[in-house]
C-alpha cells in the first residue's frame, strides 16, 4: 500500500467501501473483489480489501469497536502495543503527573492513542511516511487529533526537551524478521537509553528476553503479561531505580522489589504445584512468590514452586498433584487409560518433548480431564499428574 492508496481510502468513497467490508470473509476475496471492481477503481478495491483484513486481525489487540474505526499497515498492526498494555502504561505515566509525552517511534499510534485517551498531549514521531499517515488517520478516527501531533521525522533528530516524558518503542523487526540484538533495534537501545536519561520521565519498551545485566542501574525494569502471555519489558527512568516489577494484566496485579530474595531451596514435590506467571519468571521474582506460598522449587533450575498447603496467590496458577513419576510414555499411557483421561493438558518446563507429540503418542481417551507436567524433579526427567486447584479466596 502506498501513501496515495491509503489517501484514497480516506475519501468518502473509500470510507464507505471499507465500512461495507466489516464482515467480509477473506476466503471469498476473489468474488468480492470482482463484484466491487464493477463500481470502484481497482487500486481502491485492493487497498480496501487489504485494510479490511488488517482490521479483522487487529480486533484481538484493540477490540472490535476501535479496530473497525482504525487503520493499519501490515507491519504496523503487528508491532503496535495491544490496547490493554498501552493503557496500563499510559496510566503509570499519568500517575507520575505527566501531561505531555514525546512518543518517539509511534508506529500506527497504539501508544499515542492510549496516552491521549488519558488527556495527555502527545508528539508522535515516525520515520515512515505511510505509517505517519496511518497514525494521523487513527488520531482523527478516534477523536483524539486535538491531543496528538503526528510528525514525520527521524527520532534521533527530534528535540523532545519541552515534553514532560519520552516514550520510545524502537522497531524490533527488520526485513529478516525479529531482531534480538538491542543494538540492532531501530533506533539502537543505547540511543534510546541516552534519550531517556535526558528526560524527566521516560519509558523504553523492549523485548521481554532482555538479560537483567543489560538493565541500566538507574532504571526500573518491568515485565508485563496479559492473560498469562508475556508481552513486553519496559525500562522506566525517573521512577524507582533498581526496582524489578512484574505486572500481570488484567488487574494490574503487581509484584515488585528493589532487593530480590535469593533463589529458593529445592525440595520434594508437595501436594500442590504452582506455575508462576511468565512476567514473574522473566522478572526473576519466583523466590518472592515461593516465600509468600511457604514453598520450594521442585528443582534448582525449574521455575515450578511446590508446597503442601493451598494458598491464594494472584501470581501463579495452582494445581493439585496426585502422582509424581519418573518420565516414561508407557507408564503415562497406562495411568491415563486407567483413569479414563481423554482431556489431557500438557505443560512442560525443562523437557524437550513437544506437547502435541506426547498427546499423539499417549492417545488420551475417556470422559475425565488431567494435566501432566513434563519437567525435572531433583535433576531427573519426571511427570507430575494433577488438575487445577480451586484457589481459596483471600
Ligand atoms: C515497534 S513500532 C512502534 C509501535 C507503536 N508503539 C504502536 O503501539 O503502534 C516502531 C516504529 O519505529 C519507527 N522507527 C524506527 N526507527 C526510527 C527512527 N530512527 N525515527 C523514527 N521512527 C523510527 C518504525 O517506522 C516503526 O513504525
Amino acid at each position: 500500500m502506498t501513501p496515495e492508496d491509503f489517501a484514497a481510502l480516506l475519501t468518502p468513497e473509500g470510507r464507505a467501501l471499507l465500512d461495507s467490508l466489516r464482515d467480509y470473509d477473506p476466503g471469498q476475496e476473489l468474488a468480492v473483489a470482482t463484484r466491487l471492481r464493477r463500481e470502484h477503481p481497482a487500486p481502491l478495491v485492493s487497498a480496501a480489501l487489504g485494510q479490511a483484513r488488517l482490521r479483522q486481525r487487529a480486533v484481538a489487540k484493540f477490540g472490535a469497536e476501535d479496530a473497525f474505526r482504525m487503520y493499519f499497515t501490515p507491519g504496523g498492526g503487528e508491532m503496535a502495543t495491544r490496547a490493554s498494555v498501552a493503557s496500563y502504561r499510559a496510566g503509570r505515566l499519568a500517575a507520575l503527573g505527566v501531561r505531555s509525552v514525546a512518543d518517539l517511534c509511534c508506529g500506527i499510534g497504539g501508544d499515542a492513542l492510549a496516552l491521549a485517551r488519558l488527556g495527555i498531549r502527545v508528539l508522535a514521531v515516525d520515520l515512515d511516511p505511510l505509517t505517519v499517515a496511518v497514525a494521523r488517520a487513527n488520531a482523527e478516527a478516534l477523536g483524539l487529533a486535538d491531543l496528538i501531533e503526528v510528525r514525520e521525522a527521524d527520532v534521533t533528530e527530534v528535540d523532545a526537551s519541552s515534553y514532560e516524558a519520552v516514550f520510545i518503542d524502537p522497531a524490533r523487526r527488520g526485513g529478516r524478521g525479529r531482531i534480538f540484538d538491542p543494538e540492532s533495534y531501530s533506533p539502537p537501545l543505547s540511543w534510546a537509553v541516552e534519550a531517556a536519561r535526558a528526560a524527566k520521565h521516560a519509558a523504553i519498551k523492549i523485548a521481554p528476553g532482555i538479560p537483567h545485566e543489560a538493565v541500566p542501574a538507574e532504571a526500573e525494569a518491568e515485565w508485563i503479561s496479559d492473560h498469562g502471555d508475556v508481552k513486553e519489558a519496559v525500562l522506566w527512568f525517573g521512577t524507582a531505580p533498581g526496582t524489578i516489577r512484574a505486572t500481570l494484566l488484567p488487574g494490574p496485579r503487581e509484584l515488585l522489589t528493589a532487593d530480590p530474595l535469593p533463589d529458593p531451596e529445592a525440595g520434594p514435590v508437595g501436594r500442590y504445584l504452582y506455575e508462576p506467571d511468565g512476567a514473574v519468571i522473566r522478572a526473576h521474582l519466583v523466590a518472592e512468590v515461593a516465600a509468600r506460598l511457604d514453598g520450594r522449587l521442585i528443582d534448582p533450575t525449574i521455575a515450578y514452586v511446590t508446597a503442601d498447603e493451598l494458598r491464594p496467590t494472584p501470581y501463579a496458577t495452582a494445581y493439585e498433584i496426585t502422582d509424581v513419576l519418573p518420565f516414561g510414555l508407557k507408564k503415562l499411557k497406562a495411568l491415563l487409560r486407567e483413569r479414563e483421561v481423554g482431556i489431557l493438558t500438557v505443560k512442560k518446563r525443562g523437557s524437550a518433548i513437544e506437547p502435541e507429540e506426547l498427546r499423539k503418542k499417549v492417545k488420551p481417551q475417556g470422559p475425565n480431564a488431567a494435566t501432566v507436567f513434563l519437567t525435572r524433579v531433583g535433576g531427573a526427567p519426571s511427570m507430575l499428574i494433577g488438575s487445577p486447584a480451586t484457589q481459596p479466596a483471600g
